[in-house]
């Protein structure tokens, strides 16, 4: 993405994150106060706050990384730094502070959002000069998708445009890859390319077998109705200690109705659709079912290749996807100059592959590494499964 494309994507997902702290306002979640204080959530003040917090910083302070002190000069805001450097606001302290009202934020956003258009106009059109710009644009995407499945989380309604479409139902047939040395990452040479991604040599991948599309809620329902939460045998040792903690039965949102069963999507409740593939499953879930089917989960440089290759019948998108790695560096891994991005996350997180509907089109990458802890099932993540 150019200079010119930059500009109008730095407009988009602002009013894209103004639309959706709205909905959360309107749906009564505007103050941290009303908020529920979960590990999963921010409070969508905050969260507004922050967004446009790191974006002053790393473009109009142009800081040297993420560092309390490493950027130039002080906040529009007064206490800017006190309020929204989440280095500096541990996250359960961000429902304590006495954060100014919505409408003081959104003078701050436009007015930072100015300026930084001023000065992207008399940038050169290269990719050190544009670095801070696309840090600060994907930063943003991925706080507007968190708004999203916050709205999930809360039962409260998307703003209209921004629900899923119906999703796909794929072939789940198999594609089948040989073995190959595969350079996950793809090519670095230009754009912009996350710290977690760069990657000094090949892996060996394959031979493997992968499935086209991901597992529905219709492959999902046997396991589901011959009882496979209540069969240990089918579950990690982690996965046994995550049902006994939430005494899970089915998906977080699946109610049965009668017979059948339906699901709350956005506070709504709705008939469960047989063909869509299945979401809101955690690591733990997927790694269950593969069991009882006699599969397995795909290995993240698997996923990659398989997505890298063009082949049409491979379908990706639609949600995030489980795989079978942790979130790991890659040899000779660097921090950029977001130090936090990757480097605090590993071991401790799964990697997830794919991007979903709530994800825009300009963050989406077959080598883009997501990554969560094994128990998230709040996010718009699903999974599809090998051979064995
Ligand atoms: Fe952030």
């Amino acid at each position: 993405m150019g200079a010119r494309e930059l500009d109008g994507a730095l407009v988009d997902a602002r009013r894209r994150t103004l639309t959706l702290f709205e909905a959360l306002a309107a749906a009564g979640y505007g103050q941290p106060a009303s908020v529920p204080r979960l590990p999963i959530l921010n409070p969508p003040l905050w969260e507004l706050g922050h967004t446009i917090w790191f974006a002053e910083w790393f473009v109009l302070r142009a800081a040297r990384s993420s560092r309390p002190g490493d950027a130039v000069g002080d906040s529009l805001l007064a206490q800017g730094d006190a309020w929204f450097d989440s280095n500096l606001v541990a996250h359960a302290s961000r429902w304590m502070l006495d954060l100014p009202a919505p409408e003081a934020l959104v003078r701050y956003g436009g007015e930072v959002l100015d300026r930084m258009r001023a000065r992207l106009a008399q940038e050169t059109d290269d990719d050190a000069s544009l670095y801070p710009y696309r840090l600060a644009l994907a930063h943003e995407d991925m706080h507007g998708e968190a708004m999203l499945y916050t709205l999930q989380t809360l039962g409260a309604a998307p703003p209209p445009g921004m629900a899923e479409a119906p999703l796909r139902h794929g072939d789940r047939s198999g594609i089948d890859f040989g073995a190959a040395a595969f350079l996950p990452g793809g090519d670095q040479s230009q754009g912009f390319v996350f710290d977690n991604e760069r990657i000094p040599s090949t892996r060996p991948t394959g031979p493997f077998t992968i499935d086209a599309a991901l597992v529905s809620n219709g492959d999902y329902l046997p396991f589901v109705e011959d009882g496979g939460y209540r069969q240990p045998r089918f579950w990690s040792e982690a996965g046994r200690a995550w049902l006994q903690e939430t005494g899970r039965l089915a998906p977080r949102y699946w109610e049965r109705d009668g017979a059948g069963w339906r699901v709350r999507r956005f506070g709504q409740s709705l008939a469960l659709e047989p063909a869509e593939p299945l979401r809101h499953v955690c690591l733990h879930e997927a790694e269950a079912y593969c069991t009882w089917a006699g599969r397995r989960l795909p290995r993240e440089d698997e996923w990659e290749r398989a997505a890298s290759a063009g082949h049409p019948d491979f379908d990706w998108g639609q949600l995030w996807e489980w795989t079978a790695s942790r979130f790991l560096p890659y040899a000779g891994f660097q921090p950029d100059r977001y130090l936090e991005y990757s480097a605090p996350w590993f071991v401790t997180r799964q990697v997830l592959r794919g991007a979903s509907f709530a994800t825009p089109a300009r963050l989406r990458s077959p080598h883009f590494r997501n990554f969560y802890t094994p128990q998230r099932d709040d996010i718009f993540a699903g999974f599809r499964t090998c051979a064995l």
